[in-house]
């Protein structure tokens, strides 16, 4: 029988309601599911990078190839001086090449990231200034951020590490001399959150580092 005749039993007596019913019903499902996603997807840059923090405490679930090649397109399309690139970004997903990699830091919440990306940087390729001065970690430093920032706008967590043994970290992955490795950055979704208004106690005031048009001291 149909079920919009059956006005005594059937609580969708009219079909304009059974359409608005199931309408909030599905508007209320994809909110849940992609509130987070619809958030970072409208926020200014600003709004992103105040969205971004240092996380240190993961969940295990793992990370879409998707999101994670957005992440390294990100890298891919950073500025570097000279446009010379010299980085190179290694996805560690496997968990037993993962676990070797975070045992070089001493932290255990490394270890419960699902995805470790090493960034090395290639001093054969980076511009080096009249003086000698090597620009390499200077592209490698804007390459983690593009990496971070598009984590960010996907929901997903990161911290830079560099307080891990390199010498070690290198030996393990086996790295020709001239890649060094800077940083291991842990992508994985947050288990935890930070306000990002922190800011206005976290960081120094405008005035402290701003100088206009001379430096005084
Ligand atoms: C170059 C660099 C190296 C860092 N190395 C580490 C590290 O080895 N371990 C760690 O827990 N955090 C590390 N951090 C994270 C900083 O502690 C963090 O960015 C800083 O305290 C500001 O906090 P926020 O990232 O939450 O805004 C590093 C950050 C940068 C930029």
């Amino acid at each position: 029988m149909n079920l919009f005749l059956r006005q005594d039993k059937c609580h969708f007596y009219n079909p304009i309601e059974f359409v608005i019913s199931a309408s909030i019903i599905l508007y209320c499902f994809l909110r849940k599911t992609f509130s987070k996603t619809l958030k970072y997807c409208m926020m200014d840059f600003l709004n992103l990078a105040k969205n971004r923090y240092s996380s240190r405490n993961y969940k295990t679930n793992p990370i879409e190839e998707e999101k994670l090649l957005k992440i390294l397109e990100a890298g891919r399309i950073a500025p570097s001086a000279a446009n010379l690139q010299p980085w190179i970004f290694i996805v560690l997903r496997n968990e037993e090449m993962k676990l070797r990699v975070a045992s070089t830091y001493r932290k255990e919440w490394l270890r419960v990231a699902p995805v470790i990306i090493l960034i090395c940087g290639d001093h054969t390729k980076s511009w080096k200034r009249n003086d000698g001065k090597d620009h390499c970690d200077i592209d490698i430093s804007i390459a983690i951020d593009h990496l971070t920032l598009e984590a960010t706008s996907l929901g997903l967590a990161t911290c830079w590490i560099c307080n891990f043994d390199a010498k070690k970290c290198s030996e393990i992955m086996n790295l020709p001399t001239h890649l060094e490795p800077i940083a291991l950055l842990p992508v994985a979704y947050p288990a935890d959150s930070v306000d990002p208004e922190r800011h206005c106690f976290q960081r120094k005031k405008l005035e402290e580092i701003v100088f206009w048009d001379n430096y005084k001291y």
